[in-house]
């Protein structure tokens, strides 16, 4: 293979061992929008379609098994079909799954949700994280009487309007920032420019420049809301003290501070493994052992709002919203997710990222491993991102390579996704996250040519220092 023909030559690969999937994308195309139903799961030339889960292994349509290296994008912790969820579920359908009125389940997971996370003196169950976050900002505008909600340049809650502000994908429109300084408000396609009124960015890691926007708007502002690992923007973690510096922050203004846990639960959740209590806290994803469910709760004088028998409640309603079957579900789930799990995804996790950046430093290429406990991304660049502006001119100009890292990647058979998370399962072994270091270094080096005719920034040395003026 000529390095002129790396790239043409990995997508004919994928296409020739791809078939089945190939005319499912062209039948699911004609009742689909581009064959899929997530814009997050779609990857050209067109995904995979995965017909069984079984363990820590995934299955396409052609029969192929691939090791999942990616958990439903951070949202399994158990794997595919874990027999004491399905027994879970199975007992559950037999009684019902939704039946008009409050059920066991739904205090028997809280209960073990709140052991999990004590900050969470009362929660509210919905259906996703999406819903979790809107529902914990309406309470919080609801507890304070002001609009404003402060959020992270590329934080991701969700798809509802003011999570579409900044959130690090396609932006038509934008406003300017109330700061200077400040990234102006980029808003998806569809999202109304009046979003941007109620709406403020500021760079992740900054501490500044939260307590300057706090000092100049903070009678209107309801709430921060806050990932403690930046995900979709890049999978960087809060540096050190500057979570702790919001928490200051917010409270000198009197304005509440929201976390958003629906990624970081398996870290711990995060707020628990570094003392930090915020006012409300959102989760999502592994909650619910493979089914739809999310949850926001908080400070108890806040959640009583939600108080039906209170004299202006908020009024919270959802047709399938603490459904038995994703509870029963998530109690499966959750009665198998203490510190030794939590523990073991964080060794997997470390064990991954050292093997990563290992490996990009044999194969002379600029790539590194971030990320925290059992939440990686890898990056092509020397340097560590710090917020959503460093990942995006890390990724500028890179998609065609970090396709191909990933199109190499599920030919050696392993799932992942081009914009680099990486997630492992507590039934993963670290033989597993060695054989896809292995995998990843091998690819690596299958690109090499194309990355120094495409990328020679991304070319190091044998010290690991790259030769390019450019390197970044
Ligand atoms: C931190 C965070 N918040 C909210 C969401 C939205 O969750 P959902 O996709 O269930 O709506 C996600 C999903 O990726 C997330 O990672």
């Amino acid at each position: 293979m000529r390095h002129m023909d790396t790239a043409a030559y990995m997508r004919e690969t994928y296409e020739r061992s791809t078939p089945s999937s190939a005319s499912a994308a062209r039948r699911a195309a004609r009742s689909l929008p581009g064959g899929d139903t997530r814009s997050m799961t779609w990857h050209a030339p067109y995904p995979l379609y995965l017909t069984r889960g079984e363990g820590t292994r995934v299955q396409d349509a052609d029969g192929k098994w691939y090791e999942d290296m990616i958990a439903n994008y951070g949202a399994l912790a158990h794997g595919h079909n874990h027999p004491a969820i399905v027994a879970s579920v199975a007992a559950q359908v037999a009684r019902g799954t939704a039946p008009g009125g409050p059920t066991a389940v739904q205090y028997e997971h809280a209960e073990r949700l709140r052991s999990l996370n004590p900050s969470l003196e009362r929660v509210r169950y919905c259906n996703s994280g999406t819903e979790a976050t809107m529902w914990a900002v309406r309470a919080a505008r609801a507890y304070t009487g002001r609009d404003v909600i402060v959020k992270m340049d590329g934080g991701y809650h969700g798809t509802h309007e003011w999570g579409q502000v900044n959130a690090f994908f396609n932006a038509n429109r934008s406003a300017p920032a109330v700061l200077d300084g400040l990234p102006e408000a980029q808003l998806a396609p569809g999202v109304p420019l009046t979003t941007a009124n109620d709406v403020v960015a500021v760079p992740f890691n900054d501490a500044a420049a939260l307590g300057a926007v706090l000092d100049h708007l903070s009678d209107q502002v309801a709430a921060v809301i806050v990932e403690p690992v930046l995900g979709v923007g890049g999978g960087i973690p809060a540096a050190p003290g500057y979570l702790a510096a919001v928490r200051r922050l917010t409270s000198a203004a009197d304005v509440l501070l929201i976390l958003d846990e629906c990624a970081t639960l398996r870290l711990g959740p995060w707020q628990v493994k570094h003392g930090l209590t915020p006012d409300l806290t959102t989760h999502s994803k592994i909650i619910g052992g493979g089914l739809p469910l999310g949850v926001f709760g908080g400070r108890k004088d806040i959640m009583s709002l939600f108080d039906p028998a209170g004299s202006s409640p908020i009024y919270h309603a959802s047709a399938f919203g603490g459904n038995s079957l994703s509870l029963a579900a998530g109690i499966a789930a959750l009665d198998r997710f203490g510190k030794d799990e939590i523990g073991h995804l964080d060794r997997l996790g470390e064990r991954l990222r050292s093997g990563v950046d290992a490996a990009a430093a044999s194969a002379n290429i600029a790539a590194r491993a971030i990320g925290e406990g059992g939440l990686s991304y890898v990056h092509f660049g020397a340097a560590h991102p710090r917020n959503a502006a460093d990942t995006a001119r890390l990724r500028e100009g890179r998609s065609e390579l970090r396709s191909l890292l990933h199109l190499s990647l599920l030919r050696a058979g392993f799932l992942t996704a081009p914009h680099g998370l990486l997630c492992q399962h507590v039934l993963t072994q670290p033989e597993q996250v060695d054989a896809f270091v292995e995998a990843y270094g091998n690819a690596l080096d299958t690109l090499h040519p194309y990355i120094a005719t495409h990328h020679p920034e991304l070319i190091t040395g044998p010290s690991g220092a790259t030769l390019h003026p450019d390197a970044s």
